[in-house]
């Protein structure tokens, strides 16, 4: 890898543990704002937990400042509402933007299976070709179309899909036989919270998810729609770099305050 692309990469990915914790808030992209997300600037607290951000270049510019020491994984696709197909996306950030606000890594989704998964595809190819040229890591999103059952056999898929383009790092859902996605997945995996589920759960699925194999999480609404959400995050990051129990892990949310 080049200097440049390691660089970024190390910044989100520990060296020291070769583990992650990302604050996933891009939601809004497809008109999605579940909860405190409504009002973003709520969520600030949050951000010294997260070892990087994953957002919209808007809500970047509006509602985090400039002199934030953290890494930003910024989302560049859109196209389509909740209301409408999601996999008809586009790439809607230009590069240049992106070098501009000094991104650690860039990321789209790619619908496998989906009505446009063809343009999905060349979506993240064209951005892995733009983090190629600028030392830029790219993240692929597997997200999964509504038809989709999100099992081994589609996420692997669908991952595998992803490195075989050259993307750095893969963003999927945790499933059954998850060792199974991992296996046909030769670049790091880190997964999405998914709904919000009750906390105990959450944790044992991070913790499921770094034992057979995961490099991190990048999570959102598991984290911000808890009731104590700085409890949360902080309870993650103990499974994810410090290979906390889930009991161990349960007792750091609980002692967490209530609300942000
Ligand atoms: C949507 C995304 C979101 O970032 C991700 O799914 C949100 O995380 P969570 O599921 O943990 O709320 O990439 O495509």
């Amino acid at each position: 890898m080049q200097w440049g692309m390691q660089n970024r990469l190390s910044r989100i990915i520990s060296p020291k543990t070769g583990h992650c914790v990302m604050l996933a808030m891009d939601h809004g992209y497809f008109g999605n704002i579940p909860g405190t997300l409504k009002c973003f600037d709520d969520l600030k607290p949050l951000f010294e937990y997260a070892d990087a951000l994953m957002l919209t270049r808007g809500m970047l510019r509006s509602c985090v400042s400039a002199e934030i020491d953290k890494p930003i994984v910024l989302r560049v696709s859109a196209g389509a509402s909740m209301l409408k197909e999601l996999s008809n996306e586009e790439i809607n950030v230009a590069i240049d933007d992106a070098i501009r606000l000094n991104v650690s890594a860039i990321t789209c989704s790619i619908f496998v299976g989906s009505e446009y998964e063809k343009q999905t595809i060349m979506n993240l190819s064209k951005l892995i070709n733009f983090g190629e040229q600028y030392g830029i890591p790219v993240l692929a999103v597997t997200a999964v179309g509504r038809e989709m059952a999100r099992d081994a056999r589609y996420l692997g898929m669908a991952s595998r899909l992803a490195a075989e383009m050259g993307t750095h790092f893969v963003k999927t859902y945790y499933c059954e036989n998850f060792e199974e996605v991992i296996r046909v997945t030769p670049i790091p995996v880190v997964i999405a919270g998914g709904k919000k589920i009750p906390e105990r759960d959450a944790l044992q699925m991070a913790k499921n998810a770094i034992n057979e194999g995961a490099v991190g999480v990048d999570m959102g609404r598991n984290i911000f729609l808890s009731d104590s959400p700085i409890g949360m995050i902080k309870a993650v990051r103990e499974i994810v770099h410090n290979n906390a129990s889930v009991d161990e892990a349960y007792e750091i949310y609980k002692q967490g305050p209530k609300g942000l």
